[in-house]
């Protein structure tokens, strides 16, 4: 009976919310399948979703807001699915481009870059040029991101500054490392969201999530609304962060 219904406490703080919220978007593919549909109609609801989630999060105050688009494993998916997120990745971009004004928010690209299409990299590239100088709401997208990867490439990166002379072994702090990372500049961080029912973390932020709590949930990327990202934020505003204190 509704009248006994457990009210569910799903109220959010919005005075202190978490600096960086991070988010796996999963659960594409089995929205689709649900509904009969082809895989790339997941990604484009998915899409959607995203693009209704990051009005909110800039409206709302959230600094920081990272999302994984794309996988470094993700390449060995079937070549029609991977090209239809490719199609929707240029197509949500050109927007951003052309929106840039309008939606006032910051883009950056975490991944190697430098193996995706040139015309797709062209349009990173261009969307984190015009959107460079909005400091409010920073989004950043995870595409041909994997966090093994990451730490590879600042491994090299410190490996030919060593070489080079322009570093000693003792200077590489875990500070400095920040600095090759990906992230470099990005705090870590706070909450690290998953829908679609998986308790993994799937090569995601895998340095920057030592410290960061996760919340996860049954919801699927392409329904997950702002009451979902509220149950989050509400979860995440009652847990004790100890950072290895008392
Ligand atoms: C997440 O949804 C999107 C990407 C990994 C690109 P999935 O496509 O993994 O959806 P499921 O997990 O198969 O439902
Ligand atoms: C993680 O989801 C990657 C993205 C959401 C982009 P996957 O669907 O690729 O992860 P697994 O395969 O379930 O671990
Ligand atoms: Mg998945």
């Amino acid at each position: 009976m509704a009248l006994f219904k457990k009210k569910e406490t799903t109220n959010v703080d919005f005075n202190d919310l978490p600096r960086h919220v991070a988010i796996i978007m999963d659960g594409n593919g089995r929205w689709a399948k649900k509904r009969g549909l082809p895989r790339t109609a997941g990604h484009a609801a998915g899409a959607e979703t995203l693009r209704s989630i990051a009005t909110y999060c800039k409206q709302i105050g959230l600094r920081y807001l990272t999302v994984y688009a794309f996988s470094t494993e993700n390449w060995g998916r079937p070549a029609e699915e991977v090209g239809g997120i490719m199609g929707l990745l240029k197509k949500y971009l050109r927007e951003a481009i052309d929106q840039a004004d309008h939606n006032q928010v910051k883009f950056r690209f975490l991944g190697d870059l430098a193996s995706l299409s040139p015309e797709l990299r062209d349009l990173c590239l261009r969307t984190e040029e015009v959107t460079r100088l909005y400091e409010d709401c920073q989004i950043n997208i995870c595409l041909n991101y994997g966090g093994r990867d990451e730490i590879l490439h600042a491994a090299q990166a410190f490996a030919a500054d060593y070489a080079e002379g322009r570093a000693t072994l003792d200077e590489l702090t875990e500070q400095r490392m920040g600095r090759y990372l990906f992230t470099s500049g990005v705090p870590d961080p706070d909450l690290v969201i998953r829908p679609s029912g998986e308790v993994r973390i799937s090569n995601f932020l895998l340095w920057q999530s030592a410290y960061a709590e996760f919340y996860f949930t049954d919801v699927l990327w392409p329904d997950f609304d702002r009451n979902e990202l509220h149950r989050a934020l509400a979860a995440y505003q009652k847990r004790s962060r100890r950072f290895g204190g008392v």
